[in-house]
Parts: structure tokens; C-alpha cells; sequence
């Protein structure tokens, strides 16, 4: 039993995996683990109920190799709140610039001891590289426009404490989603639950294969406006793109920003959702951002719970299988 959090019970028996690579490779039921611990995690938070020692003497590695304020910070918070030290390596002052590879610097870094290593890389699959290089955990932090476990499950634990049951709910993804790996994480986790999800940008942005996924794609926000009850409004990934996806910012936010007018087309209790960072006037007005419907601060303190659960599920999965 876990006498620290006595709520989260006996580790479960169905959950085996010591890294989180995406939300596409787990079953419903392995969904179903992670946001049902993290929902123990974030109501002891709530509580006041914020140190816990199931990991006391492990440490944590955070591997960014792209900038980042909520992700890494929660995932510091959340090993230092488990017990474990966090320890932050910083791409742009290490001896990468020397020339030393990815999969070199991670196995130097283990060599000094670490039990997870939580990494952040612009190029997709580098996560799934290191598993095959290291020996401890690895917590994929975005790589690339593939995956975002961690901001897809902390999207979904915001819609299902706020809409309950997602079975037949409608959550719409409005922005870059081609450059997105938040699209991509929202997209496998939802499908899982039994939501139905729409795509929604500019021709440039949003590809028709998403219906091979079983995925509706727009391209008209004020069409798919009285039909949804979540919107997770994306930023445009400027820094991933070659040429420009539309004319120009104020055109973009003309047709795909939420503003007050918007809101009044749509469901009454809708949900408004951001990953953040959020450009103010480009995808969201300020009234909308900081508004009664905006889950948006929300999202941030159910990372830290998403991101204590993963910690504490793939550790207790490792240790498991490197005791075998
Ligand atoms: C997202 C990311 O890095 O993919 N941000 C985040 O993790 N909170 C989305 C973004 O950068 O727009």
C-alpha cells in the first residue's frame, strides 16, 4: 500500500511500461490508469497534500534540446514533489556545440546516475532512440510534431473533470496542425475515449488523410463552432515552418481566433483549452484567454498531476522489470 497517498492503491497490475513515448502505443485501459492516478495527484494537491517520497533517492534528468517554461518546470516539480532531485541538462551550454551526439550525451549523463530521463528534441522518434541506448526510464516531452503524452493526457484530464464522460463529446483542435504534436497526442488519446474530433485550420495546415484516422477535418471555425464542446486552440509553430502558412497573422486571427463574438456562436458552457505558450490577439483575445470558460491555468496545475503519475507509473514499471 502506498501509506504516503493511501488513494492511489496498489500499483496496477496492468500497467507495464517504464518509458512514455506517446499516447498512440497505449490501450484505453493503460489511458484509463494514467488520468485516474493523476486525478489522485491533483486532488491531494488541491488538498494541500504536495511531498511524497515514492521516489526518494531516484533522480531525474530533464534532456531539452528545444525551449520550454511549463513542461520542464512541471516535470522538475512533479520529481522534486515524488522525492526525487531533478537535475536540468541545457542543450544550448553543453557539448553538443563540441559535436558530441544525442545518444552520447544522454549515456554520459546516465553514467552519473539517473533513473529517468525526460527528453525534449525537434526531431520526432529521439525518445524512442534512447530507449534502445539507456537503461532508464524515458518521458518523451515533445519531440518534434510526433507526440506530447504529457500535454495530451493533462488536455484530457481538464475536459474530463470539466465534461465528465468524453464518449460522444466533440473537441475541436483549431490552428497548426500540421507542425503540432499537441494535435497528434489529443488526437490518439481522444479517439481512445470514444470523442469525436475535429481538425480545424487553414487548407495549409490541416491535411483530409486525418479522416483515415477516423479524425473530421475543417476549415472553417464558424462551421464547426455550435457543434463542439471543447476547443484547444493551438499555437502556430513559427519556429517549425519554411514558408508562410497564410497571408498574414491578422488574417489567421480574423478566421481562426476566438474572440467574444465567436463565443456567443457557440455551445454555452464550451470549453476553451490552450497548451500555451498563448499569443494574446493571435488565437485567443484576453477576454477569452483569462474568461470563465478558459480551463487554460487549470491545464498547468493538472500537468504537474499528469506528470507525478507518469513518474511514479514507469518507475514503478522499471524497477519491476529490472528486478526480473
Ligand atoms: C507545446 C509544445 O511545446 O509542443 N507547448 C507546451 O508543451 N506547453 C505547444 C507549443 O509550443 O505551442
Amino acid at each position: 500500500m502506498n501509506n504516503d497517498l493511501p488513494e492511489l492503491g496498489e500499483f496496477p497490475e496492468n500497467w507495464k511500461r517504464m518509458h512514455l513515448l506517446g499516447l498512440e502505443e497505449l490501450t484505453r485501459e493503460e489511458l484509463l490508469i494514467l488520468l485516474d492516478k493523476a486525478q489522485v495527484f491533483r486532488n491531494a494537491f488541491d488538498e494541500g497534500r504536495r511531498k511524497f517520497s515514492f521516489l526518494s533517492g531516484h533522480t531525474s534528468v530533464t534532456l531539452f534540446f528545444e525551449n520550454s517554461t511549463r513542461t520542464r518546470t512541471s516535470f522538475a516539480l512533479a520529481a522534486q514533489r515524488l522525492g526525487a532531485s531533478s537535475v536540468a541538462f541545457t542543450a544550448s551550454t553543453s557539448s553538443l556545440s563540441k559535436g558530441e551526439s544525442v545518444v552520447d550525451t544522454a549515456k554520459n549523463l546516465e553514467a552519473m546516475g539517473c533513473e529517468s530521463m525526460i527528453v525534449r528534441h525537434s526531431t520526432p522518434g529521439i525518445p524512442q532512440l534512447l530507449t534502445e541506448h539507456v537503461k532508464c526510464s524515458i518521458i518523451n516531452a515533445g519531440d518534434g510534431a510526433h507526440e506530447h503524452p504529457t500535454q495530451g493526457l493533462l488536455d484530457i484530464l481538464t475536459m474530463r473533470q470539466r465534461l465528465g464522460n468524453l464518449e460522444g463529446k466533440t473537441v475541436g483542435v483549431v490552428g497548426d496542425i500540421a507542425h503540432s504534436r499537441v494535435a497528434r497526442s489529443n488526437a490518439w488519446g481522444l479517439k481512445k475515449l470514444g470523442a469525436n474530433v475535429i481538425m480545424c485550420g487553414p487548407a495549409t495546415l490541416v491535411s483530409r488523410r486525418w479522416e483515415e484516422l477516423g479524425v473530421e477535418f475543417s476549415h472553417c471555425l464558424d462551421d464547426i463552432l455550435p457543434r463542439v464542446d471543447v476547443l484547444n486552440m493551438l499555437r502556430i509553430q513559427f519556429e517549425r515552418q519554411y514558408t508562410s502558412p497564410f497571408p498574414s497573422i491578422a488574417e489567421y486571427s480574423f478566421l481562426y481566433g476566438m474572440n467574444r463574438d465567436r463565443l456567443r456562436a457557440a455551445k454555452e458552457n464550451l470549453l476553451i483549452i490552450a497548451p500555451g505558450p498563448i499569443n494574446r490577439g493571435v488565437e485567443l483575445t484576453p477576454e477569452v484567454a483569462d474568461g470563465p470558460q478558459s480551463a487554460i491555468l487549470d491545464q498547468v496545475s493538472n500537468g504537474l498531476a499528469v506528470r507525478m503519475a507518469v513518474m511514479w507509473l514507469t518507475d514503478g514499471a522499471r524497477t519491476r522489470i529490472q528486478c526480473l
